[in-house]
């Protein structure tokens, strides 16, 4: 396979999944510290306390990324580590920790790739206000991101403000499944707005600060497809298109929603507080790039059997074969027909090269990272050799499906596997692994290097 040679190849993680010491040095609670104390919430009771322990081990980490040759690292700066109140006093500690991290992959010429924003919100804006459903909201993340341009932008050039709005919003607030478990439609795609306002502070903000490198959003690539020919399944595809795909990507990339979609759901739910001055700011702040995480399509029917998501953790990690947060459509899982993961996830090369070629249908000449993609699977252990072959071949046939795009002219600039070392799945504990490398849980969390890193 030939790639350009500018094109970043790397590994991500985030920090709740990975980096551990959750109240060391000054850290303040998240959202997610206090949510996995909730019986029942995770999987087995499982935390992110210790998660990988990065925090402590960053420096053996960037060593094994070296080693392996990682062109690219993307990592989340957690909110209350450097702002514990959210938008009060500094944590120098936390501060010092991103720091070094950055030296460290610089010294090892290894990218960083940032995420501001990985679910991780300090629980004081959420007791204090609510968190995202508060515009106040804004205006605290627009201090956090300036704090991180200022201290760290000297040495990172690559910003993702967002990761996957449409997974913390609809789990945070359709199906209880994240923090705040709430069930109020209304308030997911109100608070969905309030966070693109957020983007567009922050992306404004990082120009006007004089960096010069280029700041995106990640969203979910999740390209919908009409189970059957009939016209309710096609019509069902409609609003799962409209909601995955155009009530995200829209306001990011055309600065506007998708006027049909968002005169129906305002029909149902109630009239939205959108502002024209909101709709100018978005307009104002389009972004460098669009990130995109890929795992897999979604077969959709229309949602006959008038089943309802149900707010348990089983019904909640993105399996097919479940109904949609509004009951209108449900995602099919038909293993005659396709391939899937162990987490009923499907396995679609394909879908990906699909998902490339409908953004640059809709929005133009757009950059392009691919900024997480993966196995999730219960890798095979023989003799201490972990043996994740499946990964290797996932992998590979996702990497033709970006050859491919390339070949067509997507600007396709990077590609980020999901995940560089096994870290927390927020609601499957330990036990779904994505690394390349195997942290022994069992043995003081001794690295092991994977059959796929070797
Ligand atoms: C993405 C997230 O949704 O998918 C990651 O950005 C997450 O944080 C990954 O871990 C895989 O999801 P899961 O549920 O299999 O861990």
């Amino acid at each position: 396979m030939s790639f350009p040679a500018d094109f970043l190849w790397g590994a991500a993680t985030a920090a709740y999944q990975v980096e551990g010491a959750w109240n060391e040095d000054g850290k303040a609670p998240s959202i997610w510290d206090e949510f996995v104390r909730i019986p029942g919430k995770t999987f087995e009771g499982t935390t992110g306390d210790i998660a990988a322990d990065h925090y402590h081990r960053y420096k053996e980490d960037v060593q094994l990324m070296a080693e392996m040759g990682l062109k690219s690292y993307r990592f989340s700066i957690s909110w209350p580590r450097v702002l514990p109140e959210g938008d009060g006093a500094v944590n120098e500690q936390g501060i010092e920790f991103y720091s070094n991290l950055i030296n460290e992959l610089l010294t090892n010429d290894i990218i960083p790739f940032v995420t501001l924003y990985h679910w991780d919100l300090p629980q004081a804006l959420q007791d204090e206000f609510g968190g995202w459903e508060s515009r106040q909201c804004i205006d605290a993340f627009e201090t956090f991101a300036r704090l991180c341009f200022e201290r760290f932008g000297d040495r990172v050039h690559h910003w993702i403000t967002f990761n996957e709005p449409i997974i913390f919003q609809t789990f945070g607030y359709a199906t209880e499944a994240h923090p705040p478990a709430k069930r109020d439609p209304f308030l997911l795609y109100q608070v969905s707005h309030y966070v693109n306002l957020a983007h567009a502070r922050a992306v404004l903000a990082y120009r006007e600060m004089g960096n010069k490198g280029e700041i995106g959003l990640t969203h979910v690539s999740q390209p919908c497809y009409a189970y059957t020919n009939s016209d309710e399944d096609k019509e069902a595809t409609w609003w799962a298109e409209s909601f995955g795909f155009h009530w995200y990507y829209d306001p990011i990339l055309k600065g506007e929603y998708p006027a049909e979609y968002r005169k129906a759901i305002e029909a149902q739910y109630g009239k939205l507080d959108i502002t024209d001055d909101d709709l100018s700011l978005l307009k104002s702040a389009r972004s460098d790039f669009i990130g995109i995480n890929y795992y897999q399509p979604a077969r959709i029917a229309a949602n006959n059997q008038q089943a309802e998501r149900t707010a348990d953790r089983e019904s909640n990690t993105s399996a097919a074969g479940t109904p949609s947060f509004c009951g209108r459509y449900r995602t099919v899982l038909d293993t005659d027909q396709f391939e899937y993961t162990r987490w009923n996830w499907e396995i679609c090369p394909d879908a990906l090269h699909d998902a490339m070629k409908r953004i640059h249908a809709r929005y133009g000449d757009i950059p392009i990272y691919i900024t997480e993609n993966g196995l999730g699977d219960e890798d095979l252990v023989v003799n201490d050799e972990i043996l994740d072959e499946p990964r290797i071949d996932y992998i590979r046939r996702h990497l033709f499906a970006c050859q491919q795009a390339i070949e067509e002219g997507i600007k396709l600039k990077g590609y980020y596997a999901w995940s560089w070392i096994d870290l927390l799945s927020w609601l499957n504990g330990y036990k779904k692994q994505y690394g390349f490398v195997y942290v022994d849980r069992d043995n003081k969390l001794k690295r092991i290097k994977k059959q796929s890193y070797l």
